[in-house]
C-alpha cells in the first residue's frame, strides 16, 4: 500500500468518508549555503521526493480536528480557529496551530476541517520535516479558505509560525524550498530579495542523503546562539569599519579580513564561515551551470570544513559519516546539511556508484557507531501542491 493509499484509508476509518482534498509538501536537502539564510545570504536547496501528506474535508464549524498517523499512538489534536494557543504537549500540533494562526493574522478566512497527516519524511534528520508540515498545513487550509497566497508569502507565514510558536528562530530556506521547489532543479535563493534562480545539477551525479540517526539534543539552542553571534558580529563590524551594515551579507571578505583580528575569536569565526559560504554558493552555481560536478563536490567539502572549524556545527557522527563517504568510489563531495549538530549529510555521488556507495556507507557507519543509518538517494521534486 502506498503512503497515499494508507492516508486515504486512515481518513475513511476515522471519519467514515473520503477526503475532499489531499495536500503534499516535500522535505528539502540543502546542497550548499549553510547558516547563510538568516544572514540575508544565499542558499542552494532542492525539495526532495519525501513528503508530508494531509488529507482533509471541511467542517461546518471552526474546529480543526487532526490526527498524526506517523507518530507513536497516532496522537490527535483539536482546536478552534477562534482561539489558537500553543499546544501544551505536542510539538507537531504547534506547527499546525501556528500556521493556522499566521494565515488568519494575514487575513485569511479559514474553515474548520477534519484532517489526517502521514509522512514519508524521516523526522529529526535535518530534512525539514517541520517546514514540510507547516507548508502542507498552509496548502490544505488554503484549499478550503481564501485568499490563496503565492509561494513566497506562504513560506514567510510558515517561517513566522515556526519562529513564534516553536521558538526556533529559523531562516526562510526550508519553507521556501518546500513551497517553491522544482523537479530536477536546485534553487539558488537570494534570502534577502526572496527571489530564486533554478539550476540543473551537473549530469551523471545523484544526491544521496545519509542520516546519522543521531538527533540534536537541545533543539534550537545552539541554533539561536549562532544567530545571536552573527548579529553581534554585524554590530561590531559596523563599528570597526564605520559602515552601517544590515547583515553579514553586506560585508565584503576583504573588509572583513582587514579587521578580523579585532573581533572576539568566536564572532570572527562565525562571520568568516558566513562570508566564505556565500562565496561558495556563487561558485557552486557557476560550477552547476558549466556542468562541473567535480568542482561542485569540492566546494561541498570546503563547506564542511568551514562548518566544522569556524561554525562549530558538526558532530562526531557527522564527521564519521562524511569521512566514510569520501572514502567510497564515486563520491565527489560530502557535507552536513541543515542546521548541523546531528541529522544528515548530503553527498554528491556518480550515478554508476550509487548502489555500492549506499551499501558500503551504511555498513561501515553501523559497524563503527553501532547505529543503523538511513541512506537514500533523493530526487529534486516540485514544491507543495494539492494532489486531489
Ligand atoms: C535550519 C534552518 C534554516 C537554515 C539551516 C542552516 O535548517 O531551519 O533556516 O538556517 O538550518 O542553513
Amino acid at each position: 500500500m502506498s503512503k497515499l493509499e494508507f492516508l486515504v484509508s486512515e481518513f475513511q476509518r476515522l471519519y467514515g468518508a473520503r477526503p475532499e482534498h489531499i495536500a503534499r509538501a516535500p522535505g528539502r536537502v540543502n546542497l550548499i549555503g549553510e547558516h547563510t539564510d538568516y544572514n540575508d545570504g544565499f542558499v542552494m536547496p532542492i525539495a526532495i521526493d519525501r513528503e508530508v501528506l494531509i488529507a482533509a474535508r471541511p467542517r461546518h464549524d471552526r474546529l480543526v480536528c487532526i490526527t498524526a498517523t506517523d507518530i507513536a499512538g497516532s496522537p490527535h489534536d483539536e482546536f478552534s480557529l477562534d482561539a489558537i494557543k500553543p499546544h501544551p504537549q505536542y510539538r507537531w500540533a504547534n506547527y499546525v496551530r501556528g500556521v493556522a494562526d499566521q494565515l488568519q493574522q494575514a487575513r485569511s478566512v479559514l474553515r474548520g476541517m477534519d484532517a489526517v497527516i502521514a509522512s514519508t519524511l524521516p523526522t529529526g534528520a535535518g530534512l525539514s520535516s517541520s517546514a514540510a508540515l507547516e507548508v502542507c498545513t498552509a496548502t490544505i487550509l488554503q484549499a478550503f479558505g481564501e485568499p490563496r497566497f503565492d509561494g513566497v508569502t506562504l513560506a514567510q507565514l510558515c517561517q513566522r509560525a515556526e519562529n513564534d510558536f516553536v521558538g526556533v528562530k529559523s531562516g526562510i530556506m526550508d519553507q521556501y524550498a518546500a513551497a517553491l521547489g522544482q523537479a530536477d532543479k536546485a534553487l539558488i535563493v537570494d534570502c534577502r530579495a526572496l527571489t530564486y534562480q533554478a539550476v540543473s545539477l551537473p549530469r551523471g551525479v545523484t544526491v544521496v542523503v545519509a542520516d546519522t540517526r543521531k538527533k540534536r539534543q537541545l533543539v534550537g539552542s545552539d541554533y539561536n546562539t549562532r544567530r545571536a553571534e552573527c548579529q553581534d558580529a554585524v554590530a561590531l563590524l559596523s563599528q570597526l569599519l564605520d559602515k552601517p551594515f544590515q547583515a553579514l551579507r553586506d560585508v565584503s571578505l576583504s573588509d572583513f579580513n582587514g579587521v578580523a583580528a579585532q573581533l572576539p575569536e568566536n564572532l570572527g569565526k562565525r562571520a568568516r564561515h558566513v562570508l566564505t559560504e556565500n562565496e561558495r554558493v556563487e561558485q557552486a552555481a557557476r560550477a552547476a551551470q558549466r556542468d562541473d560536478a567535480v568542482e561542485f563536490g569540492r566546494l561541498m567539502n570546503e563547506s564542511q570544513t568551514s562548518l566544522r572549524e569556524d561554525y562549530a556545527a558538526s558532530s562526531p557522527e557527522l564527521e564519521m559519516m562524511v569521512a566514510l563517504a569520501r572514502q567510497q568510489t564515486g563520491c565527489l563531495g560530502s557535507r552536513l546539511t541543515g542546521a548541523g549538530w546531528g541529522g544528515a549529510t548530503v553527498n554528491l555521488v556518480r550515478e554508476a556508484n550509487v548502489p555500492s556507495f549506499i551499501q558500503a556507507l551504511a555498513q561501515q557507519y553501523q559497524s563503527r557507531t553501532g547505529i543503523a543509518p538511513w541512506v537514500s538517494p533523493v530526487r529534486a521534486s516540485p514544491g507543495a501542491t494539492l494532489v486531489k
